[in-house]
């Protein structure tokens, strides 16, 4: 990620977190781009998407090869986060059981390879919005959407 937000990260884990029994999926690559000091995710259950079957996880981390999969594995847990990259979220947000969107908005542009999918206001509505924070000469807020 081009910024270095330690408060947005906090943010990011206070809510996937919860109280404890909360599982996050996410794409290979994401998983890959996690520095190995600070993976698996601590405190959530987490689970890795790829087709190959092969792939190897360290231990108590599990694959699945679709996200179907994952979301059936993962249905014990309080809430599920679907954690990205770009293509497995586009995914989740069209899957029926997607129930909140918890964006940031970073207020300055980044050179990026990698989006998050347009948010289309008939099927999502702002319920909530932060005060702005300050951090590292960028100002971000806090949104959150819920499935219309
Ligand atoms: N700013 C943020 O909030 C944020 C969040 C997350 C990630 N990121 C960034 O996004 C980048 C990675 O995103 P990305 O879009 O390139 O990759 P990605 O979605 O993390 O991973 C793509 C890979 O996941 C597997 N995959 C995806 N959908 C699947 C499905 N439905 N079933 C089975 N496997 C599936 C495939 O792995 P195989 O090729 O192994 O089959 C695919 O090549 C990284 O740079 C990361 O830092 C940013």
């Amino acid at each position: 990620m081009p910024w270095n937000l330690p408060g947005e990260l906090k943010h990011f884990q206070k809510v996937t977190t919860g109280e404890g029994n909360n599982a996050v999926i996410m794409g290979r690559v994401t998983w890959e781009s996690i520095p190995e000091a600070h993976r698996p995710l601590k405190g959530r259950k987490n689970y890795v998407l790829t087709r190959n079957d092969d792939y190897e996880l360290p231990e108590g981390v599990e694959l699945a090869e679709s996200l179907e999969e994952a979301l059936n594995k993962a249905s014990n847990f309080d809430e599920v986060f679907v954690i990205g990259g770009g293509r497995v979220y586009h995914e989740a947000m069209m899957h029926p059981n997607c129930k909140t969107i918890y964006r940031t908005v970073i207020d300055k542009d980044f050179d990026c390879d990698t989006f998050f999918p347009k948010i289309y206001e008939e099927e999502f509505s702002l319920a909530d919005e932060s005060e702005e924070v300050s951090e590292n000469n960028l100002n971000y807020k806090f949104l959150v959407y819920n499935k219309k």
